[in-house]
């Protein structure tokens, strides 16, 4: 029954896009991070990337994903490797960035259960990014992203360039300024980012 109910539903919106030309039917948010090649470099589960450089997406907050995804395309965020992704984004309007990042936040990550601990609590991270990496700490204003479960190499990365000013969109400057950030060493970020990827 659920088939037909879809098979018919397609049937329909074909016909319905023929007849009004200019009536274009809003595709779900899964549906346009196919059509849109999002799944190529991130993975069909939002968490395989093709890199160990390239974010994991799955469960993260839907605001953070769509503010992200909006500043590569307005290359007010350029840093790492970014311009690889800049090319897939400008096919893309606001209401699609809304349906994407939906779709993508509400998909299971891979963090795991309880706090993270170590590290993360003695370089202060956890005063914003919370005790398991994925919720608010005492000193977030509710806009830090989640952590927990990301892969080490791009939490190193994006680390290093929030702490030079190399990544200035959103809200990093938030981290930025933090003097726990500001006195973290590279072996400090090391350490940090195999706790957070365990
Ligand atoms: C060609 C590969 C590629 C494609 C295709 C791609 N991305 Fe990305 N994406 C990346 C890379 C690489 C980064 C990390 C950039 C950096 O180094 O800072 C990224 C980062 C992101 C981020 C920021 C994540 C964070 O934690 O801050 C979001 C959100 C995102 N991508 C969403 C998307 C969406 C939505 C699509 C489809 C419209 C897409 N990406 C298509 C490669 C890609
Ligand atoms: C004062 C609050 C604060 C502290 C302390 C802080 N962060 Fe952040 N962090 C943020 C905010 C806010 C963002 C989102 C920046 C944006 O909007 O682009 C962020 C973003 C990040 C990102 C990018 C995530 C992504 O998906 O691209 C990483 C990695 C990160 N923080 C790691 C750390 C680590 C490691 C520490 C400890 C050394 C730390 N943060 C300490 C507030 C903080």
């Amino acid at each position: 029954m659920r088939s037909i109910l879809k098979t018919l539903s397609i049937g329909l919106v074909a016909v319905s896009g023929l007849a009004i030309s200019n009536v274009t039917v809003a595709a779900d948010g899964g549906t346009l991070y196919t059509q849109k090649l999002c799944n190529t470099c991130h993975g069909a589960d939002a968490k395989t990337p093709i890199q160990p450089i390239y974010p994991k997406l799955a469960g993260q907050n839907a605001e953070y994903l769509a503010a992200q995804t909006k500043h590569i395309k307005d290359k007010s965020r350029s840093n790492g490797q970014t311009g690889t992704m800049f090319p897939f984004t400008m096919s893309l309007n606001d209401d699609d960035i809304t349906a994407i990042s939906g779709w993508i936040a509400a998909q299971p990550s891979d963090a795991k259960e309880g706090d993270i601990g170590g590290a993360f609590v003695d370089k202060g991270c956890v005063k914003c990014h919370g005790a398991d990496g994925q919720s608010q700490g005492a000193e977030a204003k509710g806009i830090a992203p989640k952590l927990a479960g990301q892969n080490a190499e791009y939490i190193i990365a994006q680390t290093k360039d929030i702490k030079d000013g190399k990544r200035t969109n959103g809200n990093a400057a938030e981290m930025a300024g933090h003097a726990d950030v500001k006195a973290i060493t590279e072996a400090d970020i090391k350490a940090v980012a195999e706790a957070i990827a365990k």
